[in-house]
């Protein structure tokens, strides 16, 4: 059973932001300069739970800090070009990345890693030297395999805590929220979905039988539901043709996502939501990463809950989604060993 707070929690379309009182929190973004890094930046600066913003981007970054450090919320902001990543770091409590690559129409997730999976390491690689109790929320691509190149660039280090690395998945949950809101003519607030597996078409898998507007889609509306939360990231990819995929949703998911990592460290109770983290749930089948929904807390990952009750097309969803997320977990842990 979901406390009334955990309830609140998944509500989609609440307030991006609730707060209680702040405490001392740095949030750096890495790859600040981009696509999702500027919209992101602003809606951190927007955020009550971030005293201090720290913008870090191999191009760009001292712009984007001098334009939203204008911005009349509490927060100071700083801006760091290319070689001062470790001042950028100094003292960070939450580390987001979305730096690397996007998708272009006619690519994969996984098309990306050959250019991704470096930067994604190197940067782990600083957090491990200068902020190693950080919590560290990876948005960078193909993020099945990122999250476990974080994961064992911090173990390689000796600083890798399962508790502080998250694979961005929220904006699947935005998505099968609005999606099914669409369709049963209904607000997003009401339709949460859980969406659990991975970050990636057939390893996204919602579940829709959880929820009380989602169990009444059925057939052909079901299988359409089920392709557009899997594949929505591809009609974004389509009509931008060419210019990149998802930025500002994006930036709304990730923001939304690390003020829940900040209520959590804040000491807020009943904060839970789907992320991608080192999870005993497939452990048995050699799958140690998986999203579904976690309780974060002052420590970061509080507790992983189990998936619960699925129908039977859930049940094939999962057996699509479990060797593609296997596949890409591996290539992620064999790139750094
Ligand atoms: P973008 O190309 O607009 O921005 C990426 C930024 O990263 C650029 O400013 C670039 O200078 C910077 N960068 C590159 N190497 C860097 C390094 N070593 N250190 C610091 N910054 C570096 O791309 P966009 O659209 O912002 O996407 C970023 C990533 O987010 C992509 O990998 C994309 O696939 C992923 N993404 C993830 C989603 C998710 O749900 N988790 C959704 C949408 C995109």
């Amino acid at each position: 059973m979901l406390s009334r707070s955990a309830l609140r929690t998944l509500t989609p379309s609440s307030r991006l932001f609730s707060s209680s009182a702040p405490r001392q929190t740095k949030v750096a973004v890495l790859g600040a300069g981009g696509g999702i890094g500027q919209p992101l930046s602003l809606l951190l600066k927007s955020d009550p739970l971030v005293t201090s913003l720290s913008l870090y981007d191999i191009r760009g970054a001292p712009g984007v800090a001098a334009d939203v450090s204008h911005v009349d919320t509490g927060s100071e902001v700083n801006g760091y070009a290319a070689d001062h990543l470790d001042e950028a770091l100094q003292g960070a409590k939450v580390i987001v990345i979305p730096a690397g690559v996007p998708r272009k129409p006619g690519m994969t997730r996984d098309d990306l890693f050959n250019t991704n999976a470096s930067i994604v390491r190197d940067l782990a690689a600083a957090v491990a030297r200068v902020a190693p109790d950080a919590n560290i929320l990876v948005i960078s691509n193909p993020v099945n395999s990122t999250v476990p190149i974080v994961a064992a660039t911090l173990e390689k280090a000796g600083v890798f805590d399962p508790k502080r690395v998250f694979g961005v998945t929220t904006l699947d949950v935005v998505r099968a929220a609005r999606f099914l809101a669409g369709i049963s003519n209904a607000s997003p607030n009401d339709t949460p979905v859980t969406v659990i597996g991975g970050h990636s078409g057939a390893t996204i898998v919602p579940l829709l039988s959880q929820s009380s507007y989602g169990k009444g889609v059925t057939g052909d509306a079901y299988a359409a539901l089920v392709n557009r939360i899997q594949f929505g990231g591809d009609e974004v990819v389509k009509a931008k043709d060419g210019a990149g995929s998802a930025t500002l949703s994006m930036a709304y998911a990730g923001a939304k996502f690390a003020n829940a990592v900040l209520r959590g460290l804040n000491g807020e109770k009943g904060v839970v939501t789907p992320t991608f983290v080192k999870s005993p749930l497939f452990a048995d089948k050699g799958i140690d990463f998986f999203s579904s929904n976690v309780e974060l807390g002052v420590n970061g990952v509080e507790k992983i809950h189990p998936i619960g009750q699925i129908s039977a097309e859930e049940e094939k969803l999962l057996e699509a989604c479990l060797p593609e997320l296997k596949k890409n977990i591996e290539k992620g842990k064999a790139f750094v060993a």
